[in-house]
C-alpha cells in the first residue's frame, strides 16, 4: 500500500511529523507537496492527492490544512475520494471499519502531533467491515 501525504502550510508542520512518522514505520509515503510554510492554496493539494489516490489502486491519502476542513472538501470534489476529517481517535477507526475512506483529513492548527500519530495509525490498523456498509458506499460512490 502506497500512502500520498498532502498538505498546504496551515498543515505543513503535521504533515512533516506524520512522514517521518510513516517511513520510521516502514510505510512507503509519497510527499505531493507542499514543501514549505509559504502560503499556497489548500485545494491544490487536496485535489492533487485526491486524483492520485482515485486512480492508483491500495493507496490511500492523507491530507492537512489548519483545520482539515477545506482540504477534505477539495479532496472529496474528486470522484472516487471517501475523505474524512479525524481530530480523534475513533471517528479514524470507524473511517475505515464504516466508510472506507481512501484519505483522511488532519488540521495542523486543531491537532497535536502526538495525537496526529495516533490517528493515523489507529486508520491504517483498521479493516473495512464490509456488509451493509458496502451498499451505503456504494450508494455515494454511483451519485
Ligand atoms: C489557511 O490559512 C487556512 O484557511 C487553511 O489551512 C485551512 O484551515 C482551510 O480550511
Amino acid at each position: 500500500m502506497k500512502i500520498y501525504l498532502g498538505s498546504d502550510h496551515g498543515g505543513f508542520e503535521l504533515k512533516e511529523v506524520i512522514e517521518d512518522y510513516l517511513k520510521k514505520e516502514g510505510y512507503n509515503v509519497e510527499d505531493l507537496g507542499t514543501h514549505s510554510e509559504d502560503s499556497v492554496d489548500y485545494p491544490d493539494f487536496g485535489i492533487k492527492v485526491g486524483e492520485v489516490v482515485a486512480k492508483e489502486e491500495d493507496s490511500i491519502g492523507i491530507v492537512f490544512c489548519g483545520t482539515g476542513i477545506g482540504i477534505s472538501i477539495a479532496a472529496n470534489k474528486v470522484k472516487g475520494v471517501r475523505c474524512a476529517l479525524c481530530s480523534d481517535v475513533f471517528s479514524a477507526e470507524m473511517a475505515k471499519k464504516h466508510n472506507k475512506a481512501n484519505v483522511i483529513a488532519l488540521g495542523g492548527r486543531v491537532t497535536g502531533k502526538d495525537l496526529g500519530k495516533r490517528i493515523v495509525k489507529a486508520f491504517l490498523d483498521e479493516k473495512f467491515e464490509g456488509g451493509r456498509h458496502t451498499r451505503r458506499i456504494d450508494k455515494i460512490m454511483n451519485y
